[in-house]
């Protein structure tokens, strides 16, 4: 498969340099990306933002994240960054960009420049600075790459009013939206998973599999980012987009090829297979103190208001309808403030026949897509020497034990704008897909929002979350081993 490239000589501008993402995952991957010998050492980065940084300051403060590097790698990777500071609403700053872009494109003679643009930036100015960068720093003659943040509007409407917004200003080849769950190591891996391994692939339907749940757990709370999560939720904030992408990408069909659009045409169809989302079915909590008092609740937040519903917890149930999926049931359940923080997928087989067995355990599939990525198989097995009996017992793919410690795996940011930088838009997420996600979520959101919605169940900081969980989890055919 080949992709539309940059070259050596390109120029990247990370708008909202001054921010908290650009500080700890744009700039660290770009370094990243620099340091494994994925980003030309002739390329040229520039962070824009308002506030009125000193270049070295601004230096110290990107660097602070930089990892593995030695003093070179990262006084190199400096040297080729500057900053700007300047306006996102009026030409002014745009116009010195621009001369600091084009002296750079001059100096190297290129003809057809490239340019990528990083938007590290709250919504409110995402369609502002697009205008911008359209009216002064786009050019016909070579390429330009805009990669945009979630959130990618708050509902339906309003994920549409920025696609409209958006789409006269830059084709969709041009856009790159990033959920930078679609760069982690074990989510890329799971179509070759899948589609790669005849004993996956032919199993891989309500035949043979009983029930698929994929878990986020996080073991901190929302300390100091209350009043921005208050109006978002873990629903949106997680579900809606990064477990949606694993879920989509576990159940979708075989695309014929890697194709970007083959890809991504078959997660809108399976997105559009999905029955809307059961109100009744769920659970919704928020934390409260640790047990120990150690913890503040939710609610001890100056942030949020005090008689905040706001949901930390959900776990909800959803159903596929097509031949493959009819009648299985799928939970995604995610939480902030849990015993442990630890993402996964767990797909339950259906149990075989009793008859020579009495009692026999379900085999089970656990993908863990962090921390320490796994691929585990839970398999039934005599036990060992003269005994007869069968026990549970794992094939075990332990990505730090089976792979070597100096194998590089990138971090979803690094792996992401690689891929950007390669014109490869598989992982990024496409208008359509967009919509059809928004579609499913929306009517969710909105009863959660609304009068309607139960009182969140209260759970203590550092539990394993609402009660109502382990008896929710087998109503959903969940067998606990
Ligand atoms: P910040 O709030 O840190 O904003 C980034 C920069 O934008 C700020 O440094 C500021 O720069 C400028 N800015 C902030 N508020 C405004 C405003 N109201 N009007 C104009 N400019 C403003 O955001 P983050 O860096 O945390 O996030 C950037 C984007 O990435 C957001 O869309 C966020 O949802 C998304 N995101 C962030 C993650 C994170 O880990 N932080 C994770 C996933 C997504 P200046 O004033 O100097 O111009
Ligand atoms: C972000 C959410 O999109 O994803 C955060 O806004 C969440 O609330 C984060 O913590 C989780 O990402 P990761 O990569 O740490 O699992």
């Amino acid at each position: 498969m080949s992709f539309d490239a940059f070259g050596s000589k390109a120029t990247i501008v990370v708008f909202g340099a001054s921010g908290d993402l650009a500080k700890k995952k744009t700039f660290p991957a770009l370094f990243g990306l620099f340091r494994e010998g994925h980003l030309s050492s002739d390329v040229k980065i520039i962070g824009y933002a308002r506030s009125h940084l000193e270049e070295e300051d601004f230096k110290k403060r990107i660097s602070a994240n930089f990892k593995n590097g030695t003093t070179e790698q990262v006084s190199a990777f400096l040297s080729k960054t500057s900053y700007i500071a300047g306006p996102y609403d009026t030409d002014e700053g745009y116009h010195r960009l621009l001369a600091s872009i084009e002296e750079y494109e001059s100096e190297h003679k290129l003809t057809a420049p490239e340019r990528l643009f990083y938007l590290a930036l709250p919504p409110s100015v995402f369609t502002t600075v697009a205008s911008q960068l359209k009216k002064l720093l786009y050019t016909e003659k070579g390429k330009v790459r805009i990669i945009v943040e979630k959130p990618f509007g708050h509902d339906l409407e309003s994920s549409r009013k920025l696609q409209k917004d958006l789409a006269p200003l830059f084709t969709e080849e041009e856009l790159y939206r990033i959920d930078h769950y679609l760069g982690k190591e074990m989510v890329k891996n799971l179509l070759v998973l899948r589609f790669g391994n005849e004993f996956f692939n032919g199993t891989w339907n309500k035949n043979h599999i009983k029930s698929i749940q994929i878990s986020f757990k996080e073991a901190f709370g929302t300390e100091g980012r209350g009043g921005y999560f208050d109006s978002i939720g873990i629903v949106r904030d997680v579900m809606q987009n990064h477990l949606l992408q694993v879920l989509t990408l576990l159940t979708m069909d075989r695309p014929v090829s890697f194709d970007p659009e083959a890809v991504r045409d078959e997660k809108v169809k399976i997105l559009k297979a999905f029955e809307p989302i059961d109100h009744d079915d769920l659970i919704l909590g928020q934390y409260t103190k640790s047990e120990d008092g150690s913890k503040p609740s939710y609610l001890d937040d100056d942030t949020v208001p005090k008689n905040s519903k706001c949901v930390t917890y959900a776990a909800l149930g959803l159903q596929i309808h097509n031949e493959r999926w009819e009648g299985v049931p799928i939970v995604m359940r995610a939480g902030k403030a849990l015993d442990e923080s630890k993402v996964e997928v767990r797909i339950q087989f259906k149990p075989v026949a009793k008859g020579m067995f009495k009692e026999i355990q379900r085999n089970e599939l656990v993908i863990r897509i962090q921390p320490n990525e796994a691929i585990y198989l839970k398999i039934n097995s005599k036990v060992p020497g003269i005994s007869t009996e069968t026990s549970l017992t794992d094939l075990d793919l332990t990505y730090s034990t089976r792979y070597s410690k100096d194998f590089w795996i990138p971090e979803a940011y690094e792996a992401l704008i690689r891929d950007c930088y390669l014109g490869n838009h598989s992982n990024f997420v496409r208008d359509d897909e967009l919509d059809v996600s928004w579609k499913l979520f929306t009517p969710l959101l909105e009863f959660i929002e609304s009068d309607k919605s139960p009182q969140p169940e209260l759970y203590p900081y550092g539990s394993k979350g609402p009660k109502a969980l382990r008896q929710y989890l087998q109503k959903h055919d969940y067998v606990f081993a």
